[in-house]
């Protein structure tokens, strides 16, 4: 964090969780809790049929609210599914594309990830892009390799330009809502790693403007020490992102 060529960001991933009076009541709470600390972006990224209410409570805030998934094709015969053009339509410029419970539990791969990447970049979405180990990956020692290869396969076509609109989350599947969290040091390297692969291929200055969030049980407690990480650029934040007081304690530790 702290490298001026970059922003931190702070994000909450609802997942399924908060009806719209519910997400009134939690922006109505935190709006005046996180009022003014700008030295980082916070998002919210909320299920579709909560995304209106939140939005209109974050009206006039530093609050952006976002989606936690898009559809690649513009329209057509995919029950169930959003459309870039649609989350436009409705004001929403962020999207989370390829968490892991998207990967583990609807069949999300690599592929369909790029595809959504793509077609959100097209529709001028600015993406939060999800990838990380699993538990025998990281026992294994290819945690390298396995967030190489997710982060070329899910940012292939995505050219230089497009990347200002690419955040990347790194997040353990292992630290995912399991009270684990990765150490500072492991985020640290992994993010490293990850921005290795940014230069190998766009170049140092995209590499260094891109904007690498951890995930994994970060919270209240643990967010100071993983943010002072140089290569750690902010949280996404699951459980924590449903309870104000841990939340702000997030941005500040941001600040
Ligand atoms: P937890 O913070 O609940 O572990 O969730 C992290 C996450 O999946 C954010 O996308």
């Amino acid at each position: 964090m702290n490298n001026a060529k970059r922003r931190t960001v702070i994000a909450g991933n609802w997942k399924m969780n908060f009806t719209p009076a519910e997400a009134t009541a939690f922006i109505n709470e935190i709006k005046p809790m996180v009022a003014g600390k700008d030295n980082c972006d916070i998002i919210f990224c909320a299920p579709y049929v909560t995304i209106a209410a939140a939005q209109a409570a974050a009206e006039g805030s530093n609050i952006k609210i976002g989606a936690e998934n898009v559809h690649f094709a513009e329209s057509g015969a995919y029950t169930g599914e959003v459309s870039a053009k649609m989350l436009t339509a409705c004001g929403v410029e962020y999207v989370i594309i390829g968490h892991s419970e998207r990967r583990q539990y609807f069949g999300e791969t690599d592929e369909t990830v790029n595809k959504r990447t793509l077609a959100a970049l097209a529709a001028g979405m600015k993406v939060i892009l999800c990838l990380g180990e699993v538990k025998e990956e990281r026992l294994a020692g290819i945690t390298r390799e396995i967030v190489s290869m997710q982060t070329k396969l899910d940012l292939a076509g995505v050219s230089a330009e497009d990347m200002k609109n690419i955040i990347i989350a790194y997040e353990p599947v292992w630290a995912i809502g399991t009270g684990l969290t990765a150490t500072p040091e492991q985020a640290e390297e992994t993010c490293g790693q990850i921005r290795d692969v940014l230069v190998e291929l766009y170049g140092k200055d995209v590499a260094e403007a891109t904007t690498i969030q951890y995930g994994g049980s970060m919270n209240d407690k643990n967010a100071a020490e993983l943010l002072s990480k140089p290569n750690v650029d902010g949280g996404l934040i699951g459980g924590a992102s449903l309870v104000a007081s841990k939340f702000t304690a997030i941005v500040d530790a941001a600040q």
